[in-house]
């Protein structure tokens, strides 16, 4: 969602968050397409100057959590330790750089769940209902629909989930499921009546209307949205039966709150975390001057697009400014699948591969737009290897070579045509600025790479390895200008390959660059230090282990 002008005047402050992974699984690419762009997002607000706060958790409630902590022999609060210390790991090892990474079990988040439900209640949008639901008697638990598998009523497909047909396509209530069978005990379920908690979403209606039609999305989300609202809004049942992990509706023995109700306010709960560690009160972060940002996939668009808006607005928070929505993940232009290996975990990748790659191949690909993004691994390699090896770091490989072991380490006086390099290089500077503000980092990087491509020019041109036989000042003038154009186009990509900027930070012997510091060249005079090597070119042989064979751990 896009409200007025976008995020050219620095510096302000910036709350964002990325969806808050499920705790009952490993970190795999698909996410992280979610988790990268985020965080390129928020290493480019810093970059320019703006105070950024980058929150996200663990989404640790609901049946599957309870149901796979079971079937491990452990409590739901064991796994949840164990999964939540096996993101942040992966995470860190990608650089995803959180300011915060908690969890949705967390005091905080108890607290204001019922504060935001109370308020609801308070407000006349929760009433009771009863509602039937298969439950399974060996088991003792209501059934989520996920849960029940049986025939399609529809086609008569066997084997299918409750709610819907992967056949035909169908969506049902599991009570008109043929056949059903409970996936907990297998054993067949019993229909029984229960009374639930609802949220009267359909009073907002008019509210979301507004909310929706005076952010700029994007048009293909609000042409979802208008499918939705004309469909009707439907009540949200927010209650859950016992046995469930997660929090005890106020007021009630045995209700809990679905987990889509309190895992959004752990948005709120784990900024305030955030913010008891430094000072700042949720008020100030939350409903204060912190412009804020989500990013989710599509599939969770609903909930942040209605469910979301709307428990704000009834519990007086503050809504968000922009909701950035992404596509899904597609490998060699399908679907991630284990039957095929592509289902490819970030443990699996982090063992053969530079999470750098991955990082700058997603920005490569990423817009804003909803549609998906296809990992080819054949394309990832050639990417890879030409724009950020033989592009960014031939420059400095390159130019070490001449101007470190040949002219004393020490930068030249530019030439005419050296300057000439390095002002269109920096002219360059507001639409990069522009393109990473709006999340079109796929043309962010094309441009940077053309500026790349000129430097090589310039470099082939001058030829400083046969300079430097007759006329050493005039290689170390080239080099010097490959090199102050390096470090800018370092600046440039900083936000999407932050290890390989600061090895050419230690390179150029400079201190961590800036969007400000692309106003300062290198200067004659300056010493860079001896040259280490910054990455390894990909090999398709490498890239397809973590395709075919070794992916599931
Ligand atoms: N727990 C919920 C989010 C709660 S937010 C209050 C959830 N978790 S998830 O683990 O399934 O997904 C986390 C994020 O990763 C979501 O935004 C989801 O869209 C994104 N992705 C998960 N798989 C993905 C792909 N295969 N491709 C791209 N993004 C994907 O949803
Ligand atoms: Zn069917």
């Amino acid at each position: 969602m896009v409200k007025s002008d976008p995020l050219m005047t620095s510096p302000k402050k910036v709350l964002v968050t990325s969806a808050l992974p499920y705790a009952n699984g490993q970190i795999h690419l698909g996410h992280l397409v979610e988790y990268i762009q985020t965080d390129i997002f928020v290493r480019f607000q810093k970059l320019i100057g703006n105070t950024c706060v980058y929150i996200c958790a663990d989404d640790t409630h609901g049946t599957p959590i309870m149901l796979s902590a079971k079937a491990r022999g452990i409590t739901p609060e064991e796994l949840i330790t164990q999964i939540h210390q096996e993101h942040i790991d992966d995470f860190k090892a990608f650089g995803i750089e959180f300011s915060h990474y908690g969890s949705t079990n967390i005091d905080e988040n108890r607290v204001l769940s019922e504060l935001i439900y109370t308020r609801a209640k308070d407000a006349g949008a929760i009433y009771a209902k009863e509602i039937e639901q298969l439950y399974d008697p060996e088991a003792n638990m209501f059934l989520p629909d996920r849960f029940v598998k049986g025939t399609c009523p529809t086609c008569k497909a066997v084997d299918q989930y409750g709610d819907s047909c992967e056949k035909c396509g169908s969506t049902y209530s599991p009570k008109d499921l043929i056949n059903p069978v409970s996936a907990v005990s297998g054993q067949t379920p019993i229909i029984k009546p229960s009374e639930h908690y609802f949220f009267k979403l359909s009073d907002f209606e008019s509210f979301l209307k507004d909310f929706i039609t005076n952010g700029k999305l994007k048009p293909e989300l609000k042409n979802k949205l208008r499918e939705w609202f004309d469909a009707g809004l439907k009540d949200w049942d927010i209650s859950r039966d016992a046995p469930y992990f997660g929090f005890k509706i106020p007021g009630t023995q045995d209700k809990y709150f679905y987990v889509w109700l309190d895992a959004p306010v752990g948005y709120i709960a784990n900024a305030q975390a955030w913010g008891k560690q430094n000072n700042i009160t949720i008020d100030e972060l939350w409903n204060g001057d912190y412009e804020i940002h989500h990013f989710i996939g599509k599939d969770i668009l609903y909930f942040h697009a209605l469910f979301w808006p709307a428990m704000l607005k009834v519990s007086q928070f503050k809504l968000p400014d922009y909701i950035h929505v992404h596509g899904f993940l597609t490998i060699n232009g399908e679907k991630m699948s284990k039957s095929r290996g592509t289902f490819i975990t970030a443990k699996a990748y982090l063992e053969h591969l530079n999470p750098e790659f991955l990082r700058y191949y997603y920005a490569a690909k990423l817009s804003d737009t909803v549609e998906d993004v296809d990992l080819n691994l054949t394309d990832f390699v050639n990417r890879v290897n030409a724009d950020v090896v033989n592009k960014l770091i031939n420059i400095g490989s390159r130019l070490a070579s001449i101007l470190v072991k040949k002219c004393d380490a020490t930068i030249a006086t530019l030439t005419p045509e050296g300057e000439a390099l390095i002002s269109n290089i920096k002219a360059q500077s507001d639409t990069i600025k522009s393109l990473y503000t709006s999340l079109e980092t796929h043309k962010a990087m094309r441009v940077i790479m053309e500026l790349a491509d000129q430097t090589n020019q310039f470099i082939d041109t001058k030829a400083p390895w046969d300079q430097v036989k007759t006329d050493p000042l005039a290689a170390a003038q080239t080099a010097s200008a490959g090199l102050t154009a390096l470090k800018h186009l370092t600046t440039y990509l900083k936000p999407v390959i932050p290890n390989i900027a600061q090895g050419v930070e230690t390179f150029l012997n400079i201190q961590p660059l800036t969007w400000d510091s692309l106003q300062s060249d290198l200067v004659a005079g300056h010493k860079v230090n001896a040259y280490q090597h910054l990455a390894t070119r990909l090999d398709l042989d490498v890239v397809k282990k973590i395709a075919f064979c070794e992916t599931i751990h």
